[in-house]
This record gives C-alpha cells, structure tokens and sequence, in this order.
C-alpha cells in the first residue's frame, strides 16, 4: 500500500511515499525558518500563506522522488492537530482536495503521537530489503509494545506509554514551556535566531556544562510532567546579571552547555523514570529535540545503565516529517478508519 503523508502543522510543509507503513520511498521537508528568523518566533500568518505556495511543489517533489504518479497512491494521512490552525488547514484542504478527486480515501493524524511512530520507518531507494530475523522486515531493530514514548520538541514535552499502534495514554506533559520552546527562547536572548536548537546543541559542543549553575525542575518526584520556563528565566537572569549585552555574552559555550545540560538531565531522568514506573524497558524518544546530541548520548548511556533498550530516529526523522504521518495513517487504515471531507484543524489534541 502506497500512502502520502503531509504534514503542516506548524512551519514546515512536509510530504513523503511511504509504502506499507515502513519503507520510506521519499520524505520532502520545506523549511520556512529564513521567513521566521527575524521575528525570533513562528508568525502564524506567514506561516499558512507561505504552506499554500509549498502544498504542490513538496507533494509533487515527494511523487518524483519516489518515482510514483498520484495515480498509483492508495491512501492519504495528513495532519489534523495539534498546531496552528491555519497551518493545518492548508495541508488538510489539499488532502481532502486530492481524495476526492482520486478518489481514495484519506486519515486525519495525530501529529504528535506520530513522532514515536518514526522509529518503526526506514529509508530505502527502491524495493523494501528482505525480511531480516525478527526485525519486521526492516534491517534495524523496532520496539515492542508496551513501549514507554517521549516527544519533545517546539510545541510539545509529553511522555506517553504506548499499548499498540494507536493505543495510549498520556503519564505526563510540560506544564508551561515546551522543551524545543526553552531552546528557541534561550537562544533568542542570546541573539542566535530561530530555531534555536540546534544552534545551541553546537555552541554547547565547546562549553562547559558545570560553568553556571541551572537548577533541574522536577516539579515533584513522583509526577511525569516537566516545566521548562524557570530554566528560561534563569538564562535571563544570569544575562541580566553579568551585565552582558546578549549578542556578544563572552560565556555564550559555557551559558549554552549548562543550559542545555539542565534540559537534557530532566529529560532523560523523566523518561527513564516512567520506564521503571511503568516496568517497561522500551523506550523510544522522537521530537525535534532529539536532534540534540547531549541528549541522545546521555539517553544512551543511561538506557544503558538501566537495562532499557532506546530507540530514537535518525534525526531527519525525528523534526517533524511526512513520513511519520504515513505510517500512523496506514495503521488507522488497517483499522478502517476513513477521514470525512467535513473534518476539521484541531488545534489542541492529545
Ligand atoms: O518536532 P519539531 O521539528 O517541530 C515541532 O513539532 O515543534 O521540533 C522543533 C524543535 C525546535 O524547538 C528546535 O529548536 C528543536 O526542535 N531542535 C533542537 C535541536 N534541533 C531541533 N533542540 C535541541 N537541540 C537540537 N539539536
Ligand atoms: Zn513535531
């Protein structure tokens, strides 16, 4: 089965040809932070007018990749929530546009219970690989239910526990700040532009992440939620405090290791925490924050320590991509889940 997903939920246009909810033939992603960058923040506006001009192209860029025609798709999976309303529509009405006319049925998707679902993908030029020991087809090894999932990235922190395809229930979630959002925020005062992740993620490389102290918020011991915005604040004030002008803060390393360090502890902590919680040693990290190199070495290591086997995409697949959305809308499909053409953007879902 050949699906198209889309996904615009936030400032990326993304379309991918994923064939059986696995193999990953195409995944194109349009990136609008060249638009952003002078605002520090995503302007929703921008955002869905700059979608309605990208929907065609990245669509028929993921066909051409794949080497398919749209005649030869079975199936759709867009984005349907959470995220900016506007966004979503543009993808969703291009969606429901082609299904009609193709006369294929298409599913509205979660976009962040997709982000897990990345780890169960992979990249292949042409033909799916044969089938290797109990890998599920692919060469690389998948979870096994019940999995223990956390997604962080711009707009969401949430740990899920994962029962099946489809079947979950929420153990936490940030309660102000998302993780991505504390990045792009710290990096802002810092005069590093958006987003501001990654930018971080490479200053921190020669820092030292013991040179200013960054209190860790576990909110309590016994909960799985997060909060992010006192690390923020704590950035700001250290600013404050130096007197430094942002832009050229001379401990700019040093100030972005040790934020990063804190982030990085709180979350690897929490997410080995609910696998031992839960007693489940499956635990599967996606998010565009886990591009983040710290992070994936410490979840490393401490997997390790705990006996916990870690899945976590290759990073292309972690940012948010249309290919997640495919594999989610090939499970709901199996189920006979079909998208009505009155469904609409929701722009908070869990
Ligand atoms: O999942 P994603 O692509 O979009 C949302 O659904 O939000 O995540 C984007 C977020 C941004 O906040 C970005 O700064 C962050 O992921 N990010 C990173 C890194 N790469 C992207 N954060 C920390 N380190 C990185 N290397
Ligand atoms: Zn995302």
């Amino acid at each position: 089965m050949l699906i198209l997903g889309i996904e615009s939920s936030c400032d990326d246009m993304a379309a991918a040809v994923v064939r059986d909810g696995r193999y990953i033939l195409s995944s194109v992603v349009s990136s609008q932070d060249a638009i952003h960058k002078k605002y520090g923040g995503i302007v929703p506006e921008l955002a869905s007018r700059r979608h309605i001009e990208t929907v065609i192209p990245v669509v028929e860029e993921a066909l051409n990749q794949a080497r398919v025609t749209l005649d030869e798709i079975d199936a759709i999976g867009v984005t349907h929530g959470p995220g900016l309303v506007g966004s979503i529509l543009v993808g969703l009405s291009f969606a429901k546009a082609v299904s009609y006319v193709k006369d294929i049925p298409f599913v509205g998707v979660n976009h962040i219970t997709a982000h897990p679902m990345a780890v169960f993908l992979e990249k292949i030029p042409l033909n799916p690989p044969l089938l290797k020991g109990d890998t599920g087809g692919l060469s690389h090894l998948t979870p096994s239910f019940p999995f223990i999932a956390l997604v962080a990235s711009g707009g969401h922190t949430t740990l899920f526990k994962f029962k099946d395809f489809g079947d979950y229930e929420i153990l936490g979630q940030t309660r102000d700040d998302a993780a991505g959002e504390a990045f792009d925020k710290v990096a802002k005062l810092l005069g590093l532009g958006y987003p501001g992740g990654a930018v971080i993620d490479k200053l921190a490389k020669t820092g030292n992440a013991s040179a200013i102290e960054f209190t860790r918020p576990y909110i309590s011991k016994d909960t799985f939620d997060f909060s992010f915005s006192g690390i923020k604040t704590a950035a700001l004030n250290y600013l404050k405090k130096t007197g430094d002008r942002f832009e050229i803060c001379p401990q700019i390393n040093d100030l972005s290791a040790s934020f990063q360090e804190a982030v990085v502890d709180v979350l690897t902590d929490k997410a080995v925490f609910a696998c031992k919680a839960s007693k489940v040693n499956n635990l599967v990290v996606s998010g565009g924050v886990a591009c983040n190199s710290r992070l994936r070495q410490k979840l490393h290591n401490k997997s390790k320590d705990h006996g916990i086997q870690l899945f976590i995409p290759e990073p292309s697949l972690c940012s948010d991509n249309g290919a997640m959305i495919a594999a989610v809308a090939y499970q709901l499909l199996k189920k006979g889940v079909r998208g009505e053409l009155d469904m609409n953007a929701i722009p908070s879902m869990e």
